[in-house]
């Protein structure tokens, strides 16, 4: 809510909250090899990254945050690592259930959740059944997701509806494909934060990123704090988006702006 972020972070203005944070969680594996361990353990260190993450979300009014956790092509990875993720994953949402219960924060997932293991598509669903009334932020784990595979699923049942006669070709339009995708029920995000210093986007959100902000951090995942959150939020906050129009346009007409 605005006023807590007016009391704890006087450098944020709480009239530009990003209403939708989506974030690409990476260098788990860079972060574990640089200490000697193995990859996994970058990976369960990064678990604390999430929390602090939306705590920061909760605290400042971040009403939708977005986490990549696991992409389509994460599945070609070697089977021990995609296991230990898998537990990782069950584990954590088990564990997280009482800090997702205090800081009043509903879980959902976007992505092909009938891909993974049944016991996590089970501890996902428990999960989503009893934050459903939570109501701060919205946490949607993005799990063997990825842009196009949503797209393409959102153009089969497009194509379906006009094999059937349920619409028109001439009446498809973005509202169409919006409503089709897997983020029907969310808004765009705002910001879109990638971690670790790679400057791609990998295959996230792709329809939905079209006028997003992006903010690039050479931190990687397991070292991501509320401090560089709030760093990217102030970078968010510093920038002027313009959807096409002049900068002129968006001044108020009464502070001078001219026509041109
Ligand atoms: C991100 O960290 C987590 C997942 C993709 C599951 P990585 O595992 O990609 O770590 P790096 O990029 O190899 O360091
Ligand atoms: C993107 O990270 C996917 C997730 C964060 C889940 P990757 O580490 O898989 O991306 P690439 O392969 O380096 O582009
Ligand atoms: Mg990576």
């Amino acid at each position: 809510m605005a006023s807590d972020a007016v009391v704890s972070y006087p450098s944020i203005n709480p009239e530009r909250i990003p209403k939708h944070v989506a974030i690409i969680m990476d260098g788990n594996g860079r972060w574990a090899k640089q200490q000697g361990h193995m990859r996994i353990f970058g990976h369960k260190h990064g678990v604390n990254a999430v929390r602090n993450t939306l705590e920061f979300a909760a605290e400042i009014g971040i009403e939708y945050v977005t986490l990549y956790a696991f992409s389509t092509e994460n599945w070609s990875r070697p089977e021990r690592e995609i296991n230990a993720l898998m537990q990782l994953l069950v584990d954590t949402i088990e564990k997280e259930l009482p800090n997702l219960m205090k800081n009043n924060i509903r879980l959902k997932t976007i992505g092909n959740i009938h891909q993974l293991p049944a016991r996590c598509a089970r501890q996902l669903k428990e999960t989503e059944e009893a934050t459903a009334n939570n109501n701060r932020t919205t946490l949607i784990l993005a799990l063997s997701y990825s842009g196009r595979w949503d797209i393409i699923e959102a153009v089969k049942k497009i194509a379906t509806s006009a094999k059937n006669g349920d619409i028109n070709i001439e009446d498809i339009s973005e509202e169409t494909l919006n409503k089709a995708l897997n983020t029907a029920a969310y808004p765009n995000p705002d910001l879109l934060i990638r971690t670790s210093g790679e400057m791609r986007i990998s295959n996230f959100l792709l329809w939905e990123i079209a006028y997003s902000e992006i903010h690039f951090t050479s931190v990687l995942w397991p070292d991501f704090r509320k401090e560089h959150f709030l760093q990217a939020v102030m970078d968010y906050q510093s920038r002027e988006r313009r959807f096409g129009k002049t900068s002129e346009q968006l001044i108020p007409k009464e502070k001078g702006a001219s026509e041109e």
